[in-house]
């Protein structure tokens, strides 16, 4: 099918790339010249594991070409979809003025029938507005439907969770639509579940909210267990194994992180407040995550005693591995803490130091090898779960640093090994 993507970030290049490698014929559409540009000269102004080669594949195949023009890829596809980002205004509530714009520039070029599909994560009854929108905006009397088809990609793994996904969900309003939705996602071999729109909105932020409220609870308990001696993986291992709770998002750390999870969770308080609920339960899930991080905090400050004057060595910056995103890292909020208690930085992370700059500016000292950011360090702190920490060099971190003291907000090092090697090791709920 001839596809549209509206948005080129991480999910529009993602899902206009993956349609096209299941032989759809798809246009991307971005406002920003500079990104189209780098599109097109076969670069990538995102990290995603086997997106680069994924989009070099497709272009040569000529499914998947990229433009600035709305009115180009509106013409070209039978499926439009909005991929546009949905930021939070500072009172958590969502700013939908980009979806709004696009909604009137696709009203614009209405001609024939289209499926209009809103794969932006936006609050509930926003397709109602998009409808409304695009009946007022386009000329004349111009048949369209308007889809909700919320993503669940997660950086990262985001080929992956297209390609295999769990569940596709569509929120429609016509029959019409539902077999143009059934047609598009023939070649993903998951259960497709169609419900109205507004369902199909509030499955998006129902589940993150979800998501986010698992990692707190863990990372709650995680407080008992250091309270209690207690080993928070063992913990969650053991409740994991009961399938109705299941192991995975049990992992306790420095919080959650993203542009996901903080932005969907303060949007889902304000959406139900102005629905007239209070949703409690969501502020404790952010008081606890924010509370992770000063738990974490202080046990460095008390291990230093002062941190101020103190050369600390940060491993990642991302706000999760397999990723570049910085964005609500709490690696990057440590660092800033960190810097706010008068400590010297180090800090290195595989894929993220360029974004992580254009935040640290040089407030910090970049280091371009794992092993070297524990050069001079009073202690080294791991804020990032990638995988490749594990394999640091830990008896040449001794030697080069000034004590062997060791902060694991991840969980990724062994105690034991620690020990043995004569560090002061500390982590979470351990
Ligand atoms: C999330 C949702 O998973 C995805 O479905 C949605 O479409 C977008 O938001 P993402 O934000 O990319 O995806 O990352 P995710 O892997 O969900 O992790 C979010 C945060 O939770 C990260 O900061 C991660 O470090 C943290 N996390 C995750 C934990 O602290 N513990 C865990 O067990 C899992």
């Amino acid at each position: 099918m001839k596809i549209c993507i509206i948005g080129t970030g991480y999910v529009g290049l993602v899902t206009g790339t993956c349609f096209a490698e299941v032989g759809h014929d798809v246009v991307c559409v971005d406002n920003d010249p500079a990104k189209v540009k780098i599109l097109r000269s076969g670069g990538m102004p995102i990290y995603e594991p086997g997106l680069a080669e994924m989009v070099k594949r497709n272009v040569d195949a000529s499914r998947l070409r990229f433009t600035e023009s709305t009115p180009e890829g509106v013409q070209h596809g039978d499926v439009i979809f909005i991929a546009v980002p949905t930021p939070p205004h500072a009172d958590g509530s969502v700013d939908l003025s980009f979806i709004e714009k696009v909604a009137r520039e696709i009203a614009g070029c209405l001609t024939q029938h289209k499926v209009v599909v809103d794969k932006s994560t936006v609050p509930v009854k926003t397709g109602d507005k998009v409808v409304e929108t695009i009946k007022r905006y386009s000329k004349g009397k111009v048949e369209f439907d308007v889809v909700s088809n919320p993503e669940f990609l997660r950086e990262g793994f985001a080929i992956e969770d297209f390609l295999k996904p769990d569940r596709i969900v569509i929120g429609v309003r016509s029959e019409r639509a539902v077999a143009v939705m059934r047609e598009l996602y023939k070649p993903i071999p998951a259960p497709l579940i169609v419900t109205d729109i507004n369902s199909a909105e509030l499955i998006k932020h129902a589940a993150n909210s979800f998501l986010a409220l698992k990692i707190s609870y863990i990372n709650a308990v995680s407080a008992i267990c250091e309270a209690s001696g207690a080993n928070v993986i063992e913990v969650a291992n053991g409740i994991g194994m009961d399938a109705r709770i299941g192991r995975r998002f049990l992992d306790a750390g420095l919080g959650y992180g993203g542009s996901c999870f903080p932005k969907d969770l303060s949007a889902f308080i304000k959406i139900s407040e102005q629905l007239g609920y209070d949703f409690r339960l969501l502020r404790e899930v952010q008081r606890i995550n924010s509370d992770q991080m000063d738990r974490f905090l202080k046990k460095i400050i008390e291990t230093l005693w002062v941190a101020k004057d103190k050369t600390l060595g940060v491993l990642g910056l991302a706000f999760k591995q397999n990723t570049d995103d910085v964005r609500q890292s709490p690696a990057i909020d440590l660092c800033q803490r960190l810097l706010e208690e008068g400590a010297r930085l180090r800090v290195y992370d595989p894929q993220a130091m360029g974004k992580a700059r254009a935040v640290l500016k040089d407030r910090v000292v970049y280091v371009d090898s794992m092993d070297d950011v524990a050069i001079g360090c009073d202690a080294l702190v791991i804020a990032t779960e990638w995988p490749e920490f594990k394999k640091l060099n830990l008896a040449r971190a001794k030697e080069v640093m000034t004590h062997p003291i060791l902060f694991d907000g991840r969980n990724l090092l062994d105690p034991a090994e620690l020990q043995r090697l004569g560090f002061v090791y500390k982590s979470i709920g351990r």
